[in-house]
């Protein structure tokens, strides 16, 4: 498909920006609770108007009961206490406004909490106006009305609370029932809420697991897909057809009378669907690349999940730009609050490959771990797409060591370590695949600084810090001129340049030397013409090159590059930016 060149040139204000993700539970406490707050991204406003973001991807900060770490909204007008107030959420717009910056919210309307008014009022009457909010059904004790398996595991029936003989629908946990989007007036109360955050001054959302909120009717079973019986919702929903109705509702009402920008949390996408997600007539402004974050995902569970290597996420990625460009901008990813951190993710095979050949003392690993986090960071950087940095990434957060059952808190580990332990897995084992793929690994508290409590909170944190925080903190990257937090600078100021904002933005993007299975390499061209070329190797690799590529616009060592006429050497883990200048 050949890109549409007269969309993408439409220059939209939103185009030229960097998301940022902010984790308000971990991300800087100003009240002394051991919970961050919205004082707390006032606080840091500064610090990311200094780093260069644009727009302010604020996680639900809602009133929730936190079953599922505010995925579960009681009230979707009030700022849970545990965060602040109202008041502050305005605070913060306007403040965030000052200094250049956009905020968008989570709009998280697929389901509900447990707790919310709605939920409450269907259970006490499910006949009534508010059951129908809800998929209720008429089901006997053991009786499932569908044998499908919620994303956390288990059936997504529950017992209606109160009600014998009848069960309620929940794709994701018990406590966070399904809203029914068939429903005219449940939509209308939905679109309502959003143009009320929009009127404070929100610039859009990013909006959660959207392709759930149509369900296929009639409502059956599908083939069982393990030993459960049950069938996962991805097959479901890849098979459920008729959204677009509540998308172009939700755009024609919302979304356009506000220019807001949207960007969409959607997995497993269909190719054929592209055009009707995003771009020229799409129902989101964006949607996040995935591709790369499923990478070795087992149908089984986590237990059965295959690390990632840098060969895959390379292939990933050129895959997902041919068929994400032709229309419109993806949002690019490397972590989330979903996903263990990336170079835990995507360094380890590389690293055991040239720690498994030279002897390296710590000092050194640590360095080369550095090296693989900026080369990451330049492969994802410069594609085409919106950029979003989740926070800790810029100083290169890692995983979180966990040692006992009793430490897990994300939902989704729980339901994954029963899973492995179902499938005979020892408690050790199951408790060492909790430790590489739960959520729980992003989600440890921001490190600004090496004291106690990292300089996230002066009282206990609601969730353990990373004990790498007196190495990996924002306090000593900021004075060095070498560490990753530099680096995200540097390469934030070069995409935001003059000289090349428009060929990042607006280039095209070509994949280099894809046969060549030590590099990953790619062209954008524009007004400029940049190649960006990465050793995903443990080895060094010489690559001939244009010689006109000469001006190195980033490198992340202090390595010399150019050996002779148009070849470029490069150590493991390097990762170049060069411009071909035209004499
Ligand atoms: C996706 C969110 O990113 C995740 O954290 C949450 O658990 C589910 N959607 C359910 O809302």
């Amino acid at each position: 498909m050949e890109r549409d060149d007269a969309y993408i040139r439409t220059g939209k204000w939103w185009h030229d920006k960097i998301i940022y993700e902010i984790y308000p539970k971990s991300f800087m406490d100003t009240n002394g609770d051991g919970i961050g707050d919205l004082g707390g991204v006032i606080e840091k406003l500064d610090y990311l108007q200094d780093l260069g973001v644009d727009i302010l991807w604020i996680c639900p900060c809602y009133q929730s009961p936190f079953i599922d770490q505010g995925y579960d909204i009681s009230d979707y007008y009030k700022i849970d206490p545990v965060f602040g107030t109202n008041a502050q959420m305005e605070e913060l717009l306007r403040k965030a406004r000052e200094r250049g910056m956009d905020v968008i919210l989570d709009l998280v309307v697929n389901h509900c909490s447990s707790e919310h008014f709605w939920f409450r009022e269907a259970c006490r009457d499910p006949q009534g106006k508010y059951g129908k909010y809800f998929y209720i059904m008429d089901a006997g004790e053991d009786e499932l009305p569908t044998n499908w398996r919620s994303y956390f595991g288990g059936p997504v029936w529950s017992p209606l609370p109160g009600n014998p003989g009848k069960k309620y629908l929940h794709v994701f946990h018990e406590k966070q029932p399904d809203l029914n989007w068939e429903n005219a007036e449940l939509r209308r109360d939905i679109f309502s809420m959003m143009k009320w955050w929009l009127d404070k001054g929100v610039r859009g959302f990013r909006i959660d697991a959207i392709m759930n909120i149509k369900k296929p009717f009639p409502l059956r079973n599908y083939n069982p897909d393990r030993e459960d019986g049950m069938v996962e919702m991805e097959t479901v929903i890849g098979q459920t057809r008729g959204i677009e109705q509540f998308l172009s509702e939700m755009k024609r009402e919302v979304l356009d009378p506000y220019d807001a920008f949207t960007v969409a949390e959607v997995c497993g996408e269909r190719e054929e669907d592209l055009p009707l997600l995003m771009g020229r007539e799409g129902f989101f402004s964006s949607m996040f690349d995935f591709r790369e974050m499923t990478l070795g995902m087992s149908d089984k569970g986590w237990y059965d999940r295959k690390p990632a290597t840098l060969r895959q996420y390379r292939d990933m990625c050129y895959a997902a730009q041919k068929a994400f460009n032709p229309y419109g901008f993806q949002t690019n990813v490397l972590e989330n609050h979903d996903s263990p951190r990336c170079g835990d993710r995507f360094l380890q095979e590389a690293m055991h490959e040239i720690t498994g050949k030279n002897t390296l003392t710590k000092d050194e690993k640590q360095a080369l771990a550095e090296k693989g986090k900026k080369m990451l960071a330049v492969l994802y950087f410069f594609l085409h797409g919106i950029p979003c940095i989740y926070q800790g990434q810029e100083i290169g957060m890692e995983n979180m060591p966990l040692e006992r059952f009793e430490d897990i808190d994300d939902v989704s580990a729980l339901g994954e370590y029963g899973c492995a332990i179902r499938a005979g897995l020892t408690r050790e084992e199951a408790l060492s695949v909790v430790q590489q793929f739960s959520r729980d690994n992003s989600r440890t508290p921001m490190q600004w600084n090496d004291l106690e409590g990292s300089g996230f909170s002066t009282a206990e944190p609601w969730m353990r810090i990373n004990p790498n925080y007196v190495l990996i903190n924002e306090k000593q990257q900021e004075s060095d001129g070498g560490s990753v937090l530099s680096f995200y600078k540097k390469m934030i100021s070069l995409r935001k340049n003059p000289a090349y904002r428009n060929t990042f933005v607006y280039g095209s993007f070509t994949p280099v030397c894809e046969n060549e299975n030590d590099l990953m390499a790619y062209r954008r061209t524009g007004e400029a013409d940049i190649l960006v070329l990465a050793n995903i190797s443990g080895q060094i690799v010489k690559v001939p090159i244009d010689p006109s590529f000469c001006r190195v616009l980033l490198n992340n060592t202090d390595a010399f590059i150019l050996e002779g006429e148009g070849t470029v050497c490069l150590e493991p883990f390097q990762a170049v930016v060069l411009e071909k200048i035209t004499l």
